[in-house]
């Protein structure tokens, strides 16, 4: 597949929209809203908002993620955001897809307890050329599943809770990858870049897509490739900023800007998908531009009453369930009540060595975990608990 192989370090906006997929409609057939395709299971890819709601009436979501692992070097960032609130007066909420090695389980842990959203982003993270590429489904299967599982084990977050998925690389892995995500009954994908359907691609821009369906009037949404029939997952999509450098919320005019276009046209979903590297690489040049920009927009965006950030999974929440703005809050997915009492009140770090089973030919690696005792082995693909008896890769 044609995506763009490496979207590290870049804020990428992007533009979720709510997918669908039916799994019963043929190459031909095109998607229409309550004639072959019916919410909350199925919504027709659109630059317009779904539900009958007038358009002054619509919220504007804007969803942040961060990939890769929590560990000690980013939770402090990602704990800054936490007075930040929604119209509601519900803590902003957003998604963080997670990488096992290094992962801190505690730290991710207390995130979920404060109502962040985790995804996953595969064990390994392996190089595209000689692993994903050729991966075959019951490649991906493991890496979404193991995953899963190691997430349960060390930060006690229960799997059900685990319900979106985005590639490495952002490299999809096509009928492989999306039957693997059909399998485990994970709810979304959110890896497909798509620049064309922007408020802001060419000289007359499409408009943003609401809900890139996987049905066939919108199969060339965001690249030559269809998604594989059957399929029965929400893709969420990605929809770059109007350059693809990544440094669109660098200043805080662009951020703005291009938020605006989606604001002041059809209000379809905002994203930035961050990379904490990229705040950090700022930091390490001597400047918190990146980090003040970000942060500057957050606050701008608090101040607007028709706003809501959100994770990639609560949105899915209002794709199906569209209420109007005097409503969203309300929705139990957008509620609040206090935070639960923290669940992993005896956080360890455990230290494995190279008998370990440690990937990569690593020295070492140090695991934060909720759990006890400390597992025989690394969990790693494959043998996610860490169990002795299974050999080592
Ligand atoms: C999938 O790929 C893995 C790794 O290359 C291989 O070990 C496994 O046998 C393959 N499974 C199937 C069903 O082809
Ligand atoms: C620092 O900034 C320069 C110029 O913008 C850039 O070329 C370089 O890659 C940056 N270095 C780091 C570590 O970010």
């Amino acid at each position: 597949m044609s995506s763009s192989s490496w979207w590290c370090f870049l804020v990428v906006a992007l533009l979720v929209s709510a997918l669908v997929v039916t799994g019963t409609t043929t190459e031909d057939e095109v998607c229409e809203q309550d004639k072959n395709c019916f919410l909350p299971n199925c919504l027709c890819g659109s630059v317009t908002h779904p539900g009958n709601i007038p358009f002054d009436e619509v919220p504007q979501f804007v969803v942040l993620s961060f990939d890769s692992a929590v560990r000690d070097t980013n939770i402090d960032f990602y704990l800054k955001f936490k007075d930040f609130m929604n119209p509601n007066d519900c803590r902003i909420t957003m998604t963080f897809f997670l990488s096992h090695l290094y992962a801190n389980y505690p730290m991710v842990n207390e995130l979920h307890r404060i109502g962040h959203e985790i995804g996953l982003h595969s064990v390994t993270s392996s190089d595209v050329e000689n692993y994903w590429r050729p991966a075959n489904e019951s490649v991906w299967m493991h890496e979404m599943d193991d995953l899963r599982t190691i997430i349960e084990n060390n930060a006690f977050i229960d799997k059900k809770h685990l319900k979106g998925w985005r590639a490495p690389y952002l490299e999809l892995g096509g009928d492989e990858m999306f039957s693997a995500l059909n399998e485990l009954g994970l709810e979304y994908d959110c890896s497909w870049p798509t620049l064309r359907y922007t408020n802001w691609f060419g000289s007359n821009p499409i408009g943003a897509l609401y809900t890139p369906s996987t049905t066939p009037a919108s199969r060339t949404v965001s690249s030559d490739d269809a998604l594989p029939r059957g399929t029965t997952g929400w893709v969420v999509p990605m929809i770059d900023l109007n350059d693809n450098t990544g440094e669109a919320c660098a200043m805080l005019d662009n951020c703005n800007g291009n938020f605006n276009l989606n604001y002041l046209n059809n209000k379809a979903p905002f994203g930035i998908f961050s990379h904490y590297s990229w705040f950090l690489e700022g930091h390490l040049n001597g400047t918190d531009a990146r980090e003040t920009g970000y942060t500057r927009f957050l606050e701008w965006l608090s101040s607007k009453d028709d706003v809501y950030v959100v994770s990639v999974d609560r949105l899915l929440e209002w794709m199906k369930n569209p209420v109007p703005l005097s409503e969203v809050g309300t929705l139990d997915a957008f509620k609040c009540s206090a935070d639960p009492r923290p669940d992993c009140v005896d956080p360890q770090e455990y230290t494995f060595s190279m008998e370990d089973n440690l990937p990569n030919s690593l020295d070492e690696v140090i695991m934060g975990s909720c759990t006890r005792p400390q597992p025989d082995y690394y969990p790693w693909l494959y043998n996610p608990e860490g169990d002795l008896n299974i050999p080592a890769v």
